[in-house]
């Protein structure tokens, strides 16, 4: 089915017939399963590739919700802090509803493909020298003065729009899974998750959240986040759940992430491997069906792959180089 969240939504949704709906074809993403992990945890172990939205992120299941009620309350502008992929999602949703867009983003810190995206479709891209939790502060301020609508997941639409995850897997599963799996950055998608759950009122999975060791500094860009703004509420859909926030290493994000890409062919970015990696940390699981949100595309994060893999061999056009060239490389 390839329509909007909003269409597909519409009655669980804050919208009336009078709101104009952006929407560029979000949501109904794939559930795959995933064989190799399956058999190796012991689980029925099915991955949601919210990475195959319309900008390779989970985040417009609640942009489109959230530019459409910004144009409806007659913005003109839109503004978020981002560490990549909230920023390509406004970009793009203000560029389809004909707003300006202004992203904020700690220098240095964001990955080239998110960086490309907003570029691409003709955003004002500022960095700012500071992390991720200052530009989100600076953001607060200026929305706060009225002239641009903020679009991070503090706006309750984007979190209106992204719970619509959980009724998706419901609508695919027929039932909900024992166990989701996510990671855990600013806890915004763990928020808007629990939201769905609790409106589906079906009962709920053991959520495990997966957030990085060293959370200012890890590989994983998407979640540098030191100070996650829906700890709270956060916490309190994971412990209301009977699961956990699960903290895991560099090493093990990056193994994961491997062990998606050459065992699954599911190639997402660093964050998006954060939830399987905080699989291998929960306890009683055997038997158990557990989706994990897969958030991002690999796309995203080109440099990741630089580091972490091998690099082209260079060969001569000639066919026994080449089978030289590739006997050596098994
Ligand atoms: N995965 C990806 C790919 C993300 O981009 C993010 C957050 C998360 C997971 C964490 O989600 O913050 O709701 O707990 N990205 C934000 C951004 C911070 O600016 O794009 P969360």
């Amino acid at each position: 089915m390839n329509t909007s969240v909003i269409e597909r939504y519409r009655d669980r949704l804050p919208v009336s017939p009078a709101t104009p709906v952006v929407s560029l074809g979000e949501g109904s993403t794939p559930l795959v399963s995933a064989p190799a992990l399956s058999r190796q945890l012991g689980v029925e172990l099915l991955l949601k590739l919210e990475s195959m939205n319309p900008t390779a992120s989970f985040k417009d299941r609640g942009m489109t919700v959230a530019v459409s009620k910004a144009l409806e309350e007659g913005a003109k502008a839109v503004i978020c802090a981002s560490t990549g992929n909230t920023a390509a999602s406004a970009a793009t949703y203000a560029a389809r509803a004909g707003l300006e867009a202004i992203i904020l983003q700690p220098a240095g810190a964001v990955a080239l493909g998110k960086l490309a995206q907003a570029r691409a479709v003709g955003a004002t891209v500022l960095e700012i020298k500071g992390s991720f939790d200052e530009a989100l502060g600076a953001a607060r301020e200026l929305a706060a003065r009225g002239t641009h609508a903020l679009v991070n997941s503090l706006n309750p639409y984007r979190l209106e729009g992204q719970k619509t995850v959980a009724f998706e897997l419901v609508d695919e599963l027929g039932e909900l899974p024992d166990l989701i799996c996510l990671p855990y950055g600013g806890g915004g998608n763990t928020r808007a998750l629990g939201l769905g759950l609790e409106e589906l009122a079906s009962g709920v999975p053991r959520i495990y959240a997966a957030q990085a060791a060293e959370r200012a500094p890890t590989v994983a860009s998407a979640i540098r986040i030191a100070d996650p703004v829906h700890r709270d509420e956060a916490e309190r859909v994971i412990a209301r759940s009977e699961g956990s926030v699960v903290t895991v290493s560099d090493d093990e994000i990056l193994e994961a992430w491997r062990a998606l890409a050459r065992e699954e062919g599911i190639f997402c970015e660093p964050s998006s491997a954060a939830g399987i990696a905080a699989l291998r940390h929960v306890p009683d699981i055997a038997g158990r069906r557990v989706v994990c949100i897969v958030t991002g595309h690999g796309l995203k994060d080109p440099q990741v792959v630089e580091h972490d893999t091998e690099p082209p061999i260079q060969v001569d056009p000639d066919a026994d180089a080449i089978a030289s060239a590739a006997a050596q490389a098994e």
